[in-house]
């Protein structure tokens, strides 16, 4: 049982959020937000500890986080058939990267609450025409119409009941573990019709015998991955309403998710959304894009975590395939002499987009693996944790990224574009990432793949 924090709690309010929608009527807000805060919390305390301790073991460079969903979630594809798809994508990419790394992978979805997007820019212009900008199926539409653009509080309760249905569908699917053996065979079939199918033969060869072994020791099938949820906790009014205080611990959890991050763009340190981080105790992070300096990265930690508490704090940094090598070293130099025990995170996705001559935003393939391959050589000159990977993709055969073992083109874009926001990696684009950053921890592809490793990640997942 958990109770409503009081307005205590809520120094935030006092505080500029940036990217806060324009609600045109504050009564019908504050009846939404009356109406969730009387809701049950869409996850346990218990649950978020769980990811805690995952994380901390990531910190201590045990393990490695793997974070990855669509850019902005839609309240019209919540079809089990789809939110399945992401699932499976998600467990095939961490059965890979847990045999590569030779350790568990921490898997959390941008899934179940990830309706609302900080923008560029508050408007959009189209023929001449200008209308508020798409803010996410939490705030307003994707048709350029000035209904549909109006920001409307009443997507918040949809977007409440979206994710618990997301969480339910989650839920299901993970409960009775996931059969290795057929994410792998998934797996295999990828290679066979990979143009690089040899390349990543060996080691999907190296982790089915490793499957095999762990049966023939362990003498029963292992379990699946557990995966949580995610979203950037954006919209504070909907956050603040699902806000709990667990009666016996008296900390306080966002019920919305289990791991809530800021955005780049409202990581100020005397903004609203670093306030309220500061009251919750789920595990979160911060985005840090090219503008983050070491100083703030510093400053956001003894805000978010004075405890210096392992698993609490992940930073997800974001430079750019052309500057993670210049700007990551000193960041993580200070960060690393500081003795905050910090979770480090590639996201190659937002520092590589651009305009493709379509006029669809997208991101070449080349760029987001370039990005990855930086972000690990920076941290293998530095002794420290490349400690995961943040990434947008779908478990659809989109057509959004360029590149890629199908090598899509810019042709191609237009064929398949559905993503309401940043273009995400399809299914054997994510497949094809997943393959080759095990090359960077295996170099060569050479390297041994042990039968522990699996049989850790498993171990995190059967019934507990
Ligand atoms: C995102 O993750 O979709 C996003 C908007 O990222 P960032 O805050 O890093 O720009
Ligand atoms: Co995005």
């Amino acid at each position: 049982m958990v109770t409503r924090i009081g307005e205590a709690a809520a120094h935030w309010r006092t505080r500029v959020a940036h990217q806060r929608p324009e609600w045109p009527s504050p009564a019908e807000l504050g009846c939404v937000v009356d109406h969730l805060a009387a809701q049950a919390p869409l996850v346990t305390p218990e649950e978020c500890d769980r990811l805690t301790e995952r994380l901390a073991q990531v910190a201590a460079g045990g393990a490695f986080l793997f974070q990855g969903g669509d850019c902005a979630e839609r309240f019209d594809l919540l079809s089990t058939q789809a939110i399945h798809g992401k699932l499976r994508l998600l467990q095939q990419v961490a059965v890979i990267l847990a045999h590569a790394s030779a350790g568990p992978v921490v898997t959390v979805g941008r899934i179940a609450g990830q309706y609302a997007k900080p923008r560029s820019r508050p408007t959009e212009t189209v023929d001449g025409r200008t209308l508020p900008v798409y803010r996410g199926d939490a705030v307003n539409g994707t048709g350029f119409s000035q209904a549909e653009r109006r920001p409307d509080p009443a997507r918040l309760l949809r977007m409440y009941d979206a994710s618990r249905h997301t969480l339910d569908v989650l839920r299901d699917f993970t409960r009775d573990g996931t059969d290795l053996h057929r994410l792998h065979k998934e797996n295999e079939d990828f290679v066979s019709r990979s143009p690089a199918g040899e390349r990543y033969g060996a080691l999907a060869g190296r982790i089915g015998r490793a499957l095999s072994s762990e049966d023939a020791h362990d003498g029963e099938p292992p379990g699946g991955t557990e995966v949580f949820a995610s979203h950037e906790g954006l919209l504070l009014d909907y956050e603040a309403a699902l806000t709990r205080r667990h009666p016996r611990t008296g900390r306080r959890y966002a019920g919305s998710g289990h791991m809530l991050w800021i955005g780049d763009r409202t990581r100020q340190l005397d903004g609203a959304h670093v306030a309220y981080f500061a009251t919750i105790d789920n595990p979160i992070a911060v985005k840090l894009g090219p503008a983050g300096t070491p100083a703030q990265a510093l400053a956001l930690i003894d805000r978010l975590d004075p405890g210096r508490r392992p698993g609490r704090l992940t930073f997800i940094v974001r430079m750019g395939a052309h500057r993670v090598r210049d700007l990551l070293p000193e960041l993580v130099e200070k960060v690393t002499a500081s003795g905050a025990p910090v979770v480090w995170v590639c996201d190659p996705m937002h520092g590589n987009t651009f305009e493709a001559p379509s006029g669809h935003k997208t991101r070449r393939f080349d760029d987001i693996l370039a990005e990855v391959t930086g972000f690990f050589e920076v941290h293998r000159a530095l002794g420290t944790h490349p400690g995961g990977l943040h990434v947008e993709l779908t478990g659809e055969d989109v057509t959004e990224c360029v590149g890629g073992g199908a090598a899509l083109g810019f042709d191609d874009l237009h064929r398949r574009y559905e993503s309401a926001c940043d273009p995400r990696l399809n299914v054997d684009q994510a497949l094809d990432l997943a393959f080759q950053v095990a090359e960077l921890f295996i170099p060569g592809t050479s390297g041994a793949v042990t039968p522990g490793a699996a049989v850790s990640a498993a171990a995190w997942t059967g019934p507990r």
